[in-house]
């Protein structure tokens, strides 16, 4: 089984993979890995530095799209595949749909060609499930202030802008979600952690909520 969990910036991933690895070892009794892209090998690790290198300046979309599809094609064959063929649960904190939004749409490279270099670089091997962690551009901000991470008031033209990507950002995932039904699992990720835990539990697959007895 495999999952991703999608979102803008602050939108609480990485604390609603925290919580799920904790019900899906301890309730469920699951072998789980947790993966982040991009990262999560030593390739990946190098690959994430070399995209977050300021000295590159703005890299083009196209080049920030075969760097991200190389850091996954990497982690598809060397971790997530053996991972579920060995029967573990793997949790990825981003995934393809990550590229379809942020150099397919807000990149303006295109759903379609994403999808199709996505499709060489996966190998076909995509999450069973998607949980959209779905929050207002405010929202995220105000969680930013809360953590320090933001000057509260100090809206320079930067973070203008800033707020503008991440409502493009955001609109594109809504829009993926409708269009993919059955792919995402919508999520309002606004309100306590342990409220929005309680609807990614409730749109687990059947097949994994019902596999505490067999494993
Ligand atoms: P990161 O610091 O991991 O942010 P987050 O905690 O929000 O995931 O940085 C990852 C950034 O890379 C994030 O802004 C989204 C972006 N990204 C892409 O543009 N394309 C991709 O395919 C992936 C996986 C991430």
């Amino acid at each position: 089984m495999f999952l991703a969990f999608e979102g803008i910036d602050g939108c609480g991933k990485s604390t609603q993979i925290g919580l799920l690895v904790d019900y899906l070892e301890q309730e469920l009794g699951r072998d789980v890995v947790v993966l982040k892209e991009p990262g999560s090998t030593p390739l990946g690790e190098s690959i994430r530095s070399l995209l977050l290198e300021p000295g590159h300046g703005d890299l083009e979309p196209e080049t920030e799209l075969f760097l991200f599809m190389a850091a996954r094609s990497h982690l598809v064959r060397q971790v997530i595949a053996p991972a579920l063929e060995s029967g573990a649960v793997v949790l990825c904190d981003r995934f393809l749909w990550s590229s379809v939004v942020y150099q397919g749409m807000a990149g303006g490279l295109g759903v379609e060609t994403v999808l199709k270099i996505g499709r060489l670089a996966t190998g076909g091997i995509l999450p069973d499930r998607t949980f959209l962690l779905d929050i207002p551009v405010s929202v995220s901000y105000a969680r930013k202030v809360e953590q320090g991470k933001v000057q509260e008031g100090a809206v320079n033209r930067m973070e203008e802008k800033g707020r503008r990507f991440q409502e493009k950002v955001r609109r594109g995932f809504l829009v993926l979600a409708r269009r993919f039904p059955r792919q995402f699992a919508l999520i309002d990720a606004r309100g306590a952690p342990a409220d929005v835990q309680g609807q990614v539990r409730r749109r687990l697959p059947r097949r994994l909520r019902l596999s505490r007895a067999g494993k």
